[in-house]
């Protein structure tokens, strides 16, 4: 089993982001970080969850409150007050870890062969600790993140939340030379929360089972909406769930409208060739955009998540939660 280290924001969709990951994965610990709600409560929802499935074997280290230059903006809208709204939980019985989250990501990495990365909410914590060890961006396996869009935002047109939240961060973060594979909302998209998926996972009838539905009853209230983080976690348990473009990405920091944009490189798009005709998941041939272009040179640096086994990738949640109690 990987070696992973998860870091989140729960948020209901980083609920699932656990619960695929300590069943199917070597989960090493989860960090936490300010994001879908503010990080007292986001510390207490991860606790939660790895009660509610029985791992309180997994330690969890609160990380950082929030960006460090800019005020945090949290998603209260979508996931509630609590930050995981819906099911009827009571307090966790386990404190956090005292230890703090950059310090955690740090030491076992360093610490670790074959550690590999996630992160599902705002790359706070992340870019921390590639602050303090930049080595930890060639140690670790890989970093796979719930974050971004290939074409759109969510938060904006332009730019998708967890980016948004800490531009900077994610900034850092994709120019460190760690191996990155992003689970953007153009990918994430092809993962709808729909009422017959709901159903699939109330009728496994154990208690993991009907916590995770009753997260969904409440997730899924705003109507049209997607579990983007276990598409992260699921890449990593099957690499074939996913199909990727291998594409040139970069974060806008200072444009108005466009701050937290992953801006990628998708001229292989602009062809004369009909739409449904190109296979978005061809090895792409990087081709060098003329001298002169501030672009010159600047080749492919993340697997771009393009296409989702959406019914493999229901299968694998259903098949998961029935492990749990
Ligand atoms: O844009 C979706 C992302 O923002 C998900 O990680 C969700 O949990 C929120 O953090
Ligand atoms: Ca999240």
């Amino acid at each position: 089993m990987r070696k992973v280290i998860l870091d989140c924001d729960p948020g209901h969709d980083d609920a699932f982001a656990i619960m695929l990951a300590a069943q199917n994965l070597d989960l090493l610990g989860v960090t936490t970080v300010g994001g879908n709600g503010y990080l007292e409560n986001v510390t207490r929802n991860a606790l939660v969850v790895l009660e509610k499935i029985g791992r309180t074997d997994v330690p969890v280290y609160p990380g950082h409150a929030g960006p460090s230059t800019t005020p945090l903006v949290i998603a209260d809208n979508v996931h509630g007050k609590s930050g995981l709204d819906g099911p009827v939980v009571t307090p966790p019985i386990r404190k956090p870890e005292t230890k703090h989250a950059v310090d955690f990501i740090v030491e076992t990495v360093m610490s670790t062969e074959h550690v590999t990365l996630v992160a599902t909410g705002p790359l706070t914590n992340i870019a921390a600790a590639i602050n303090r060890e930049p080595k930890i961006a060639e140690k670790a396996d890989a970093l796979y993140i719930m974050g971004g869009g290939a074409y759109a935002g969510n938060w904006t047109p332009a730019a998708e939340f967890n980016i948004y939240v800490d531009a900077e961060a994610a900034y850092k973060v994709f120019h460190s030379g760690i191996p990155i594979y992003m689970v953007g909302v153009n990918l994430t998209r092809q993962c709808p929360v729909t009422p017959e998926f709901i159903e699939r996972i109330r009728s496994i009838g154990n208690t993991t089972g009907v916590f995770a539905a009753e997260l969904l009853d409440f997730f899924s209230k705003g109507g049209d909406v997607h579990l983007h983080d276990p598409c992260a976690v699921a890449w990593i348990i099957e690499p074939d769930i996913i199909k990727e473009a291998f594409l040139h990405v970069d974060i806008e920091l200072n444009g108005t409208l466009t701050r937290g944009m992953t801006v990628t490189d998708l001229r292989f798009l602009q062809t004369d060739k009909p739409e449904a005709d190109i296979d978005l998941t061809s090895t792409y041939k990087w081709n060098d955009p003329p001298v002169g272009s501030p672009f010159r040179g600047k080749e492919p640096n993340v697997h771009v998540g393009m296409r989702l086994n959406y019914p493999r990738f229901c299968d694998l949640v259903v098949e998961t939660l029935e492990k749990y109690k």
